[in-house]
């Protein structure tokens, strides 16, 4: 995607050090635009942790890289202790956000892909092809959510008479959470491309406002029509039919199209279902958790710092950025990262293959391999 017309992806290779991965840190969008190298799994792990990089599909590309670093770290004259010390690392970045379920498969697919080599050399490039390859998978499977997404927009368009398409959406689940295109934007970018009038209500998404700070930045950069909105107005859209459609990303989805997404998002599946307002969930199959059925009792919900919901973030009008405290001082407050929506609400998944109905069958007629 372009930033002030240069594309960028969201992770890359240093162009001059195959040792060195670099990054956009995500923390200071709106208000700067830094690049951040990454030269060891721990500085990996922090960035993942501390939310330098976030976002289900970009976690997993940055733990894929990440795994670059550590075959580089490991002993490199014993098989056995180059495959420990990967391992190891392994579930290092594993740890590091429990909800998102492409950073574990990121994981596995490098260890399982390094293991089917011989020599150390070769297992450390299979680490870097196989970096690249969940890189570009994740783009490509993107771009083709969007292919997939955007039938949805134009029937919408073809039947309200040719008069704007307003989606809403919630987090950012843009080219911002993957290497490029976005999930749930995916579709949207593609309608505007094609000269469909869209409008996208964006949920603030207290409290880190990936949305406002995010989703909104992405839109603003593609020319893309938006308003941001305080996390609790979708509803009242809804009633007054100022909503045609909602998208929102996915941080893990299982094999029954249970969907844990950032929180709120079940809110909004409830509000959408009380007004028959479509409600779609887009993923790459990266998303997926085959091994899960029911998602509100089996998916790990992250709880973060109470810090991110008593303090914010913001720009004053010196162009200073600084962080206030929005709490009494000694109030404690709880900080739950996402929440399930249960499929029940689902109009429907986007997925790189095509739209299917959340629930078992219609997924596993698309992934068949998963039956
Ligand atoms: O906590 P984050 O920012 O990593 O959360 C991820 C999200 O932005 C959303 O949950 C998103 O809709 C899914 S990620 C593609």
């Amino acid at each position: 995607m372009n930033i002030d017309g240069k594309h960028y992806r969201t992770i890359w290779l240093h162009p001059h050090n195959r040792a060195v991965i670099q990054i956009i840190d995500q923390r200071l969008l709106p208000h700067e635009f830094k690049i951040v190298d990454l030269t060891t799994v721990a500085e990996v792990a922090h960035a993942i942790k501390a939310m330098l990089v976030r976002g289900a599909g970009l976690i997993g590309a940055t733990a894929g890289y990440g795994m670059v670093l550590a075959a580089l770290e490991a002993p490199q004259h014993d098989r056995a202790a180059f495959l420990e010390s990967l391992a190891r690392a392994g579930e290092f970045l594993s740890a590091t956000r429990p909800t998102a379920v492409n950073l574990a498969y990121a994981v596995q697919r490098q260890l399982t892909a390094i293991r089917a080599v011989e020599t150390i050399p070769s297992m450390l490039d299979m680490a870097y092809q196989t970096a690249a390859l969940i890189a570009d998978e994740d783009a490509d499977f993107c771009r083709r959510i969007g292919e997939q997404g955007i039938a949805l927009i134009e029937k919408i368009y073809a039947h309200n008479g040719g008069k704007t398409v307003n989606i809403l959406t919630h987090c950012n689940a843009g080219w911002l959470a993957f290497v490029d295109y976005g999930s749930a934007t995916a579709p949207i970018y593609a309608a505007h491309d094609k000269g469909i009038p869209v409008h996208v209500w964006v949920d603030e998404t207290r409290p880190r406002n990936q949305g406002a700070r995010l989703t909104a930045w992405e839109l603003g950069q593609h020319g893309v029509p938006h308003t941001i909105i305080a996390d609790n107005v979708g509803g009242h859209l809804m009633q007054h039919h100022q909503v045609d459609l909602v998208i929102t990303g996915a941080d893990r989805v299982t094999r029954s199209g249970d969907a844990a997404n950032k929180i709120g998002t079940y809110l909004k599946a409830l509000a959408a279902k009380d007004n028959a307002v479509p409600f779609y969930v887009a993923l790459p199959s990266s998303t997926f958790d085959f091994a899960l059925r029911d998602g509100v009792r089996e998916i790990p919900i992250e709880e973060r710092g109470a810090d991110e919901v008593m303090y914010m973030d913001g720009v004053l009008s010196d162009g200073t950025v600084t962080t206030i405290r929005i709490t009494p001082a000694d109030s404690p407050a709880a900080n739950y990262g996402f929440d399930v929506t249960p499929a029940r609400l689902i109009t429907g998944l986007i997925t790189e293959r095509g739209i299917c109905d959340a629930n078992e069958a219609a997924i596993t007629a698309l992934y068949s391999e998963k039956v």
